[in-house]
């Protein structure tokens, strides 16, 4: 993949992410339902001393499901544990993690959706009855024993939450979603991060800024990053409207925050494929990025803006990305134009 602005995991910006994702929950700017709901879930299990239920955080990349775990066992006062879904290998893995919890912590799992069956089946009892159950010897001697586990908070992340099996998802008690954010509240990331990092902005470059970040707060702060870099070695350092507009264009960020690959991917449909549908395995092979890659992190924000539209024949263009690429469309093919705002 090559180096995209807006890629969704970047190992180098860690620790950037780091200093600027907010620790408390009336830091966490946005999605208000949500927080609303959290922080009434928070309250009522801390007032009656026991664990908060588990929790499923599902939405698009970058949209701050971490951060928020983070802020969930900020707020409870207890330690987080980290693990991710593909790298517990084996159940034992995940039963040395289970009985090394105290009481009402949270275990945060990232890519839930990616865990495996056997380890799935583990967490079935523990998140349930909170017992782990182990199957001692073997053959016609073996016996199973039930382990008490401590009463702990499942946190899961996903991406897709699709992928998730019905008696995984079934126990959690809390399930949020995380929508793309509004330019607003994006703007007040921007200066909210710009804070903390010591970048000078002014309020329209940041609402620029916002306008062309995908919805995503990772976007916006990444894009802060490399504009400041644009304003110190092109101006003073001072981030102005001016200097945001240009240093957008020459990351070839657009007005809507597409990138060279959302309009690559745009393009190949309405050049190659007269608007659609095209299959996704056919447009990962055109467009040069895994299928994977499309579904989860590109396509996501084409379909909320509605310049795609998903049919069970593939993907189909819309008459607005048709008018945000300046192509005329071709006549007679259209089964998903979404009405041009
Ligand atoms: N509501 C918010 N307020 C302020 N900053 C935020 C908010 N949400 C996310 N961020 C920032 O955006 C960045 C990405 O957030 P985070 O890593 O939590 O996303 P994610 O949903 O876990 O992504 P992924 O699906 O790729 O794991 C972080 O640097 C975080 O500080
Ligand atoms: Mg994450």
């Amino acid at each position: 993949m090559e180096n995209r602005v807006i890629s969704s995991r970047n190992l180098q910006e860690g620790e950037y992410e780091l200093t600027l994702r907010p620790g408390r929950l009336e830091e966490y700017i946005g999605q208000d339902e949500l927080k609303q709901n959290l922080t009434i879930f928070i309250q009522a299990s801390m007032a009656r001393k026991e664990a908060l239920d588990h929790v499923l955080l599902y939405g698009p990349p970058g949209l701050g499901k971490t951060t928020l775990a983070h802020i969930i066992a900020n707020e409870l006062g207890v330690s987080i544990r980290y693990a991710s879904g593909p790298a517990i290998d084996r159940p034992g893995d995940l039963a040395s993690i289970l009985t090394n919890l105290n009481d009402h912590d949270v275990l945060f799992i990232d890519e839930i959706h990616r865990l495996s069956r056997s380890v799935e089946e583990i967490l079935y009892a523990a998140m349930e009855d909170f017992a782990l159950d182990l199957v001692l010897g073997k053959g016609p001697a073996a016996r199973s024993v039930r382990l008490d586990l401590p009463h702990f908070t499942l946190i899961g992340a996903t991406t897709r939450p699709g992928l998730l099996t019905s008696p995984l998802r079934d126990r959690f008690g809390v399930i949020l979603h995380l929508d793309f954010y509004e330019a607003r509240d994006l703007s007040h990331i921007i200066d909210r991060s710009a804070k903390v990092l010591g970048i000078p902005i002014d309020p329209d470059a940041a609402h620029e800024i916002a306008r062309r970040s995908r919805g995503t707060p990772r976007v916006a702060n990444r894009l802060l990053k490399r504009i400041r870099d644009y304003a110190q070695v092109r101006a003073s350092g001072q981030i102005t409207h001016l200097i945001a507009i240009e240093a957008l264009d020459l990351l070839n960020v657009d007005h809507f925050g597409l990138d060279q690959v959302d309009r690559r991917l745009l393009q190949s449909i309405a050049e190659r494929y007269q608007g659609g549908p095209v299959g996704l395995e056919t447009l990962s092979a055109v467009v040069g990025e895994e299928s994977g890659t499309i579904e989860e992190v590109v396509e996501p924000y084409l379909l909320q803006q509605g310049f795609l539209q998903r049919t069970p024949r593939g993907r189909v263009l819309t008459l607005r990305a048709y008018e945000h690429l300046g192509i005329p469309r071709s006549p007679g093919l259209f089964e998903g134009d979404a009405p041009a705002q």
